[in-house]
């Protein structure tokens, strides 16, 4: 992903050519880079030799999907609509664990009839409604049990999940007690410890803090846990300021903590695997001079891609067609819907830009589209991968006729 005679190419194919032949907004993801990301990934933690399972809900394309599983990888799931898209995509059920604090007994009867790797239990109501399930059925389910390590993941909010008022994990107390019970049930079998402190994680801190906490409660429970599921969480250069977790750092500490421990490791990474491998392309509609700074007003809207609303946070957006005349007014990239919050970026300076220019929104390729909406009535994109040249369009953009037919 580079400029070649200032035209941006993505797996060699240049955007200005997508975005005019599929229209935009369009989600574009390149599969070198998907492919570079999982390699860099197992080459981190090769001495680990972990079982990686793909946050499906960063990106749920079944031809993503199925590219995850073709390269290796198992999935992490938190619905049924997650777990049967990633068994139609041709994901084997011993490579996929279920996550989330509130599995309805559907979601569970399913998963167990389809005899997945783990379900990783966040409560005690969880397991006793597995249990009760897994006795109807006469199977012996494999649990995990997600402990919620009181740690600070230092990154947003919103999206911070191993905190002790977070929602998410059972208090230490309360999962030794579960893990007794655990031991003694007959139509349970306890596998795994799991955690999982939250995503975007840049510090390498609050992770060393976490390995901390499970060693010590897998020293009180004396329990050997066939797998310790690490979660996801590792997170993405968005600003450019290269500020980066390393992941080889990660791999030691886990190897130095959690030495004597022969738990096969599983991770569920999203972002990191897809973040920077995806590209939302939009063209200026209008650009309009305000009190202060001027509006460049795209197609792409807070329904395409919703992370700089929800969370304020920054994708660079870059130029289709790069040209070297600097404007230094300060801007903003906005969408059309009619709400503030319908914003992208704003920047002090920029190249000179056109109506019916098109950009690139970086950074995108997890919950993005994952994450898009029909709010406004607006379809959402279609998205295309790029494949050593070859673009397949991997999802139509959705019809409004269809749309209205539907409502
Ligand atoms: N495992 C569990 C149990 C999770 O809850 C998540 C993410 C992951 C794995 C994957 O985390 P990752 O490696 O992608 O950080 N919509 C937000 C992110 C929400 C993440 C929710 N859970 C965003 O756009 O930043």
């Amino acid at each position: 992903m580079k400029y070649k005679l200032n035209d941006f190419l993505i797996d060699g194919v240049k955007a200005k050519i997508l975005a005019k032949k599929y229209s935009t907004p369009l989600y574009c993801y390149s599969l070198s880079k998907i492919k570079e990301n999982i390699k860099n990934f197992q080459k981190s933690f090769k001495s680990i030799d972990p079982l990686v399972c793909f946050a499906v809900k960063a990106n749920p394309n079944k031809v993503i999907l199925r590219q995850m599983g073709k390269l290796g990888l198992g999935a992490d799931v938190v619905s049924i609509g997650e777990l049967m898209n990633a068994l139609k995509s041709g994901i084997k059920p011993n490579k996929i664990v279920f996550s989330g604090v509130g599995k309805t007994s559907y979601e569970l009867t399913h998963a167990i009839k389809k005899n997945i790797l783990l379900i990783n239990a966040e409560s005690k109501s969880e397991i006793l409604e597995i249990e009760r399930i897994a006795k109807i059925k006469k199977k012996k389910v494999n649990v995990g049990v997600r402990l919620n390590p009181n740690t600070d993941a230092k990154t947003l909010s919103q999206i911070s999940t191993g905190k002790k008022e977070n929602k998410f994990g059972i208090p230490e107390k309360e999962l030794l007690n579960i893990i007794i019970y655990l031991k003694n049930s007959k139509y349970l079998n306890l596998k795994c410890l799991s955690v999982h402190i939250g995503s975007q994680i840049l510090d390498h801190a609050p992770y060393e803090k976490m390995l901390k906490v499970l060693k010590k409660i897998i020293n009180k429970t004396k329990f050997k846990f066939e797998y310790i599921d690490l979660g996801g969480g590792m997170g993405i250069d968005y600003e450019n300021k290269s500020k980066r977790l390393n992941l080889n750092r990660y791999s030691k500490s886990i190897k130095k903590i959690l030495i004597k421990n022969k738990s096969k490791i599983i991770f569920e990474p999203g972002r990191s695997i897809i973040g920077n491998a995806g590209f939302l392309i939009s063209k200026v509609i209008y650009i309009k001079e305000g009190h202060k700074k001027d509006f460049i007003i795209l197609d792409a809207a807070m329904n395409d891609l919703i992370r700089p609303a929800l969370y304020g946070s920054k994708h660079s957006i870059i130029p289709v067609r790069k040209n070297k005349k600097i404007k230094k007014k300060e801007i903003e990239f906005v969408g059309p819907i009619c709400e503030s919050a319908d914003k992208f970026l704003n920047l002090k300076k920029y190249q000179a830009i056109k109506e019916n220019d098109f950009i690139l929104i970086s950074d995108v390729g997890a919950y993005g589209m994952s994450l898009a909406s029909n709010y406004c009535f607006r379809p959402k994109p279609a998205e295309i991968l790029i494949d050593k040249s070859i673009i397949k369009l991997i999802r139509k953009k959705e019809n409004i006729k269809k749309l209205i037919l539907n409502n």
